[in-house]
């Protein structure tokens, strides 16, 4: 059985998304949920699920090692982040190498890098009248949005499309592919 950690900072429908994917399967399992926003959706779902939850605060967080001794704790062997907005630091990625997968709401390397998260990617795309869009599930590293692509999918966008609408296609995007390309990577 494969344990994997879900960092995450919001609603939590990728976090969602992967632990009722993880229901249909006996050799992957969500064992904890991390997320540094209280009352954030994504806790909501941890519970509803039956899954630890742990709130840690930027202090917390700052403290690699704290991270590391959960994970530890946990015996967790992959962590995802879906929605996560804090760095992942070098001591987490030494300790878990090409094992800490990332989605981005985007094409990377377009529209990646520190600020570029949430509305702030769809508005950008939608300023620069991009006709495409998409996601990039890729391994983390110490700097925002660089790691090794592992998968990407694009969707088409409209003339008419506003950011909200670009939203929309990327959110659909994550729901169709994320849990699939995790679970292909993991088990490779
Ligand atoms: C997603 O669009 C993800 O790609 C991005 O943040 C959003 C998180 O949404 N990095 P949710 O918390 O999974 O609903």
């Amino acid at each position: 059985m494969i344990r994997l950690a879900i960092l995450g900072s919001g609603s939590g429908s990728n976090a969602l998304n992967i632990i009722e994917k993880c229901k249909e399967r006996l050799d992957v399992q969500v064992c904890l949920i991390i997320c540094n926003v209280p009352g954030a959706g994504i806790l909501q779902h941890a519970e509803n699920n039956g899954i630890t939850a742990i709130t840690v605060n930027n202090s917390e967080l700052k403290s690699e090692q704290f991270l590391l001794d959960l994970l530890r704790q946990y015996q967790i062997d992959w962590i995802i982040l879906a929605g996560f907005l804090r760095k992942i630091g070098p001591k987490i990625c030494q300790a878990y190498p090409n094992k800490v997968i990332n989605i981005h709401p985007a094409l990377l390397p377009k529209y990646g890098g520190k600020g570029m998260y949430g509305h702030f990617v769809h508005d950008a795309v939608f300023q620069n009248k991009e006709s495409q869009s998409g996601i990039t599930v890729h391994f983390v590293n110490e700097h925002y949005d660089e790691g090794n692509i592992i998968a990407q999918f694009t969707v088409s966008i409209a003339p008419t499309d506003l950011p909200k609408d670009i939203e929309s296609k990327v959110r659909a995007l994550e729901i169709a592919h994320f849990p699939t390309v995790i679970f292909e990577t993991i088990l490779k």
